[in-house]
């Protein structure tokens, strides 16, 4: 089944798009390029592992129908979504003659997404892009949003533009090549859809995980798509992130700074687990979850079998300071987006959807949930 999700993405509408999601949907791909994002020359932004698995095939597909494609990659690797990489690709669409009347094609996980996407935001000041994202992070998450950027040695995703795709395109049977480990990763994403909005998806995603982990396509065809549904929904309300948008950053305050400090030893999914399993600690401790909200979330990772525990050479301090070079920071000091249970997030009375919080709350809440 193919479904099809309208996103609004700023005041503007022509900016709005589709989330095109099903099984076997990469055969749509010309057929949309000539539709929605005509261009002379396709530049195909990939990574040295997608490269081979579905990228060439983009590639062919593309250049059957007519069009001229060129493939560009990159190293896999979030360690490798830095400025050095972006500068090497614009040089390279440059020196192949892409030009204002071009078009970037994003295919593979959050990395390529993000990378491709600032490449296309910044390259004769913005050219359009096209998301095909190839992992479960990618679908139900960073595909969708606009949102493109890199990491800098301050923290992640701290360079970067609001650049929305001319579309996605979510084939959920590229997921058949993905590892266990980044299936499980790309989950933790929907784990975090499920406790913002959706208490029901986040016990579906936790009763299909044998399916999911086993890649059967039946298990992860529902799941893929109600997370998109979700993302969906929230940055259409909210496409520049002034309000309800900063609930999706769940987990993510803690989660990027594991992340920056592990040296990219972990996986964003994983990071983004041991945040959410810390940050709901905090938010029961600061009295804003009901009792119970943090065992939920630790259930709820332990059937991907996702790390909740801050690893040991990390200390509070460390992460504390890279938390405080967060976007999510205001005036000082450290914001939270925090659960009241699961399925509903906590709202300040300003009407803001994050909490300040005081530094020793986040010190003990780190302490708590080492190993
Ligand atoms: N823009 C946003 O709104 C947003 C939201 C969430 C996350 N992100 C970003 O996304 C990134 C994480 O994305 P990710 O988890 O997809 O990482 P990734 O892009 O590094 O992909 C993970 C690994 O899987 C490989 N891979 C990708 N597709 C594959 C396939 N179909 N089969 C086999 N291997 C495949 C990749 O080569 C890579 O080695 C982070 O940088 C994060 O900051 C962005
Ligand atoms: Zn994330």
């Amino acid at each position: 089944m193919v479904t099809t999700f309208r996103v609004h993405a700023a005041t503007d509408r022509d900016a709005d798009y589709d989330v095109v999601a099903g099984r076997g949907v990469l055969a749509e791909l010309p057929r949309l390029l000539a539709e929605r994002c005509p261009a002379h020359l396709y530049a195909v932004v990939t990574d040295s592992r997608v490269a081979e698995l579905h990228a060439k095939r983009v590639v062919a597909l593309l250049e059957q129908a007519g069009f001229a494609a060129r493939l560009f990659v990159f190293p896999a690797g979030e360690w490798n979504k830095v400025r050095a990489t972006w500068s090497a690709l614009s040089d390279e669409l440059l020196a192949a003659h892409v030009g204002r009347d071009g078009a970037v094609v994003a295919v593979g996980g959050g990395v390529v997404g993000d990378l491709a996407g600032f490449v296309a935001a910044t390259l004769h000041r913005g050219i359009p892009v096209v998301q095909v994202p190839t992992t479960t992070l990618a679908m139900i998450d960073a595909s969708v949003g606009g949102k493109a950027g890199v990491d800098v040695p301050a923290g992640k995703n701290l360079v970067g533009a609001f650049h929305p795709p001319r579309f996605v395109l979510s084939d959920i049977d590229t997921i058949a090549t993905l590892p266990r480990n980044q299936i499980a990763a790309g989950l933790a994403e929907a784990i975090k859809h499920g406790v913002v909005a959706d208490a029901a998806y986040a016990a579906a995603v936790a009763a299909a995980a044998g399916g999911c982990l086993g890649r059967s396509p039946e298990a992860l065809e529902p799941i893929v798509t109600r997370g998109i549904a979700i993302k969906v929904e929230i940055v259409s309300a909210d496409p520049e992130e002034r309000g309800l948008r900063q609930v999706l950053n769940f987990g993510h305050t803690v989660g990027h700074a594991v992340e920056a400090r592990s040296g990219y030893g972990l996986l964003h999914g994983e990071a983004v687990a041991i945040g959410m399993a810390t940050e709901a600690w905090l938010a029961e401790e600061v009295g804003i979850a009901s009792p119970g909200t943090r065992r939920a979330v630790l259930d709820l990772l332990a059937a991907y079998d996702l790390p909740c525990t801050v690893p040991p050479a990390l200390t509070p301090d460390a992460l504390l300071e890279t938390m405080q070079h967060d976007k999510k920071v205001r005036a000082g000091a450290v914001r939270f987006a925090l659960p009241c249970c699961i399925g509903r997030m906590a709202q300040s009375a300003d009407g803001a959807w994050t909490v300040d919080v005081p530094s020793e709350k986040i010190v003990r809440a780190i302490e708590a949930n080492r190993q």
